[in-house]
């Protein structure tokens, strides 16, 4: 993985002034997914008002099921409710698992602080038995630490 062409890349769909905030975020799914070809769905999930549950915004990939998800259930839901990133290398091996497609095999989560609250995160599944490395966790919290400067309740 190229990681220092993944930032430009991102940095230029953040800082285009002719997007919108959602159009940026499509943008960055949109992108990862044609170009990490293990990355089979990319999308952003944000807190869903006052409620305890995610909502999801943007993605690319196969439409899903899951758009609103409680705190707690599945791995996007524990990312939610323990502020921190899962990496999940197998999802067989998960008892709270919300799947979505029996070709999913892995799946990695990244939560996006704004002033130390989580209000959402970034979502990736994969075809591929473990195919996340650091350098996917660290293209991908720059990603979260790029949103997070976006005015998100503008959405
Ligand atoms: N697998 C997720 C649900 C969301 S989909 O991957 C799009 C989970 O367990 O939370």
């Amino acid at each position: 993985m190229n990681t220092q062409r993944l930032k430009i890349a991102i940095s230029n769909i953040v800082e285009d002034n002719n997007t919108s905030i959602s159009d940026k975020l499509q943008n960055i799914c949109t992108y990862l997914k044609q170009e990490i070809d293990y990355y089979h769905w990319v999308g952003f999930y944000f807190k869903n008002g006052d409620k305890k549950e995610l909502k999801l915004a943007q993605f690319a990939g196969e439409q899903t099921d899951h758009v609103i998800i409680p705190f707690g259930k599945g791995i996007c839901g524990q990312v939610a409710k323990r502020n921190k990133k899962m990496i999940v290398p197998d999802v067989s091996t998960q008892d709270n698992y919300i799947s979505c497609g029996w070709k999913v095999k892995s799946e990695i989560v990244i939560p996006i602080f704004v002033n130390k609250k989580n209000i959402g995160q970034i979502d990736i599944d994969s075809h591929n038995v473990d195919p996340f490395s650091k350098d996917d966790e660290l293209i991908l919290e720059y990603i979260c630490e790029q949103v997070s400067q976006l005015n998100i309740q503008q959405l």
